[in-house]
């Protein structure tokens, strides 16, 4: 079929006859914003069609930690792509140095792999501890998000109704599998011990996020951690952090370095490599070597572009300037400031909001009370003006993303001067956003799930 490409055509009309939706992923159709056509990218920003530039701190949902377009990474990787190309056979030497890298930096890791994506990475974190345990269940936590595969997709963000039973984000799911994954609330160790006392003989992992920011910002309680590390241990069960967000940008050991709680397995990406699509699974030596990379090791593991040896400069790049420059010291304070900078200003306009994050994260729930400690808390944000203002916010040149729950992140290319303009701009949209009184398509920003409907049976 032919397919019209008219001078007059604007570019998400011809998306929207050739792609699905006019996207490449679920969650960039954005209702109200599906005019925007993104041209250019660089530091803290990106430029539009229309020549707009926007301070960006949606920021690809977390990868670019050093910004857009760093120098460095873009020189690594070309000078990559002018000596080796992907082979297929055997090892580089890039990709030696970088598990060699993270088997130094994150307590758990003994042994790593590298994927393309979180997803993959998740998957196989999963097929592995049903491979060495023999069990069948899965525990994930209401609110987090660990990639698109059947054993996870469900219950991240649920419509207050759909919380409590399964709630799957996808339909064509076996509903065989999505039993046999138990979802239970965050931060809760009486649910832990409860689901193992029950099922404790047939839980092959338990996963989660350490922090769940594909919710915003739920910090763990360290009873909540201690309990899941005891518990998995007692029971033999593989404990799974899921570092895709937290990983790099928190610490360069991990948010399990600053919990002081090791896993069995942890898997990664985003900010790993500043943008290039790289994931790793690591962990400990003896569940990593069930792995078919071992001849005759039963956990298949395959993926073409694993270790490609561009990416993989991207992630050499990006770790050394982790290490070698205050990166971190510079988007945690940056971080604090908006925080406090946003709290104060709720206070003085009286608006009921908890200003959260950690690090470089930040977000602010519409609602009255402290800091949340569960999905369920969660539900009692204004998601009218959670999305409301970050609509707003686009008329002053700031992007957050304007879905609901949603996190914001900082990058070392910020300033001080971009967070002035943050807490500023907020203000205004903010009041805006109160005085519209509401949106119009709220069903397509808040929530992510209720495709229990025409799931495969
Ligand atoms: C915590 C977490 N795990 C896994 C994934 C999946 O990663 P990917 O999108 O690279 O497949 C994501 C993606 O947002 C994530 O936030």
């Amino acid at each position: 079929m032919s397919v019209g490409t008219a001078a007059t055509d604007s570019l998400p009309a011809r998306a929207l006859r050739v792609i699905p939706g006019g996207v490449n992923s679920g969650q960039r159709r954005i209702p109200g914003l599906t005019d925007l056509i993104v041209t250019g990218t660089s530091g803290a920003t990106f430029t539009d069609a229309e020549g707009r530039v926007y301070t960006d701190y949606h920021s690809a949902f977390g990868p670019p930690l050093l910004g857009h377009n760093d120098p460095d990474v873009q020189r690594a990787v070309a000078e990559a792509a002018t000596r080796l190309d992907l082979t297929g056979v055997a090892v580089t030497e890039g990709e030696v140095t970088l598990a060699e890298t993270l088997v130094d930096l994150v307590p758990s890791v003994e042994k790593v792999l590298l994927t393309s994506t979180g997803s993959e990475a998740t998957f196989h974190a999963l097929r592995v501890a049903r491979a060495v345990t023999g069990r069948r269940l899965i525990v994930k936590f209401q609110g987090c998000y660990h990639g698109w595969h059947d054993a996870v997709s469900l219950n991240v963000i649920s419509s207050p109704e759909a919380v409590g039973a399964p709630d799957p984000i996808s339909t064509g799911i076996l509903p065989e599998v999505l039993a046999a994954t138990l979802v239970l609330p965050f931060n809760d160790p009486a649910a832990v011990r409860a689901a193992f006392a029950e099922h404790g003989a047939d839980i092959a992992a338990v996963i989660l996020e350490p922090i769940p920011h594909n919710v915003g910002c739920l910090l763990p309680d360290a009873e909540f951690l201690t309990t899941l590390r005891e518990q998995c241990t007692a029971h033999g069960s593989v404990l799974v952090f899921d570092e895709v967000i937290t990983g790099f940008r928190h610490d360069l050991g991990g948010y399990q370095k600053i919990a002081g709680i090791t896993p069995d397995l942890t898997t990664f990406g985003k900010a790993i490599a500043n943008g290039a699509p790289v994931g790793a699974l690591g962990g400990r030596a003896d569940l990593m070597e069930q792995f078919s990379t071992r001849p005759g090791a039963p956990a298949f593991f395959a993926g073409t572009y694993n270790g490609h040896p561009w990416v993989v400069a991207a992630a050499l790049e990006t770790l050394r300037k982790l290490r070698e420059q205050p990166v971190h010291e510079h988007v945690f304070r940056l971080g604090e400031r908006v925080r406090t900078g946003l709290a104060e200003m709720y206070t003085r306009l009286g608006v009921p909001a908890v200003v959260t994050g950690y690090g470089s994260v930040f977000v602010t729930y519409f609602m009255a009370g402290g800091e949340p400690r569960s999905y369920d808390d969660l539900l009692a944000n204004d998601a009218n003006l959670f999305i409301g203002y970050r609509r707003r916010l686009l008329e002053h040149g700031v992007f957050e993303l304007p879905l609901n729950l949603k996190r914001s992140h900082i990058s070392y290319a910020h300033t001080d001067a971009d967070v002035d303009h943050l807490i500023a701009a907020t203000e205004l949209a903010v009041q805006d956003a109160i005085k519209d009184g509401g949106i119009d398509e709220l069903a397509g920003t808040s929530t992510m799930g209720g495709a229990t409907e025409g799931t495969a049976h």
